[in-house]
Order: C-alpha cells, then sequence, then structure tokens
C-alpha cells in the first residue's frame, strides 16, 4: 500500500519546533531562534530583546538560501518584524519592547526560503 504524504512530512507545511531539545538535529540547530531577554521586566518600561537565527549552528546565508525575516510576538501580540537580504544582512534582531501587562510568552518566528517556519518561546514576567 501507498503510503500518504502529510503536513508532518512537509516541513513547510506549519510552523516548526524542536522535537526533543536534548538531541537538536542540524536542520533544527540551523533555524531555531534564539531569544535574549530578561526574564521578568517591569509594566511599561523599555526592555530589550535580542532574537537570532543560527546561532547554535550557522545558517546559509546566500540568495538561494537564506533567513527571511524574524518576527517577535508577545502571546498572540504582534511586536514587530525584522527583515533580511541574502548575505548582505545577518539574522539577528534586536527589538526594543515595552509591555504594560501580560500577553504570553515572548515567541519568535523565523522564516527560511527553504526550510519555511520555525518558532520558540520563552517565558516572561510582568511586574
Ligand atoms: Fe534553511
Amino acid at each position: 500500500m501507498e503510503r500518504r504524504w502529510t503536513c508532518e512530512d512537509d516541513i513547510l507545511c506549519g510552523i516548526n519546533t524542536p522535537k526533543d531539545w536534548e538531541n537538536l538535529t542540524d536542520l533544527e540547530k540551523k533555524h531555531v531562534p534564539v531569544i535574549e531577554a530578561p526574564d521578568r521586566v517591569k509594566k511599561d518600561e523599555p526592555f530589550t530583546v535580542k532574537v537570532m537565527v543560527g546561532k547554535l549552528l550557522a545558517h546559509p546565508n546566500e540568495p538561494a538560501h537564506f533567513i527571511e525575516w524574524i518576527d517577535l510576538y508577545c502571546g498572540d501580540t504582534y511586536l514587530g518584524r525584522a527583515a533580511f537580504s541574502a548575505g548582505m544582512s545577518y539574522p539577528e534582531a534586536v527589538f526594543i519592547v515595552k509591555l504594560s501587562h501580560a500577553h504570553g510568552p515572548l515567541r519568535a518566528r523565523e522564516k527560511c526560503n527553504l526550510h519555511g517556519l520555525w518558532e520558540v518561546s520563552k517565558p516572561i514576567e510582568i511586574e
């Protein structure tokens, strides 16, 4: 019997996240965003969030294969986007963020032109 193709077989379907953080594949290491941000922030005070792709393992940065953009959310609240030009900018972004209340975890999502969407989240507390 012929095996059916499903979304689970297609990296371009949905949003990819690592299956096992203790045993990341090279593909996952190249694509999962890394979020650097405080664990706790004060309400209505700006803080810095840095997001990097390829920190765990370098991702190609050439016209045929590159990171197109990084989006940052807090919960489902959109905070911003950084877009990149193949070979001329690196997939790292610094966002200055100010939150008045809890929305949920910080979520960084990136888009590779060949390997689709990848996302990670980081809890954040607002005092
Ligand atoms: Fe890629």
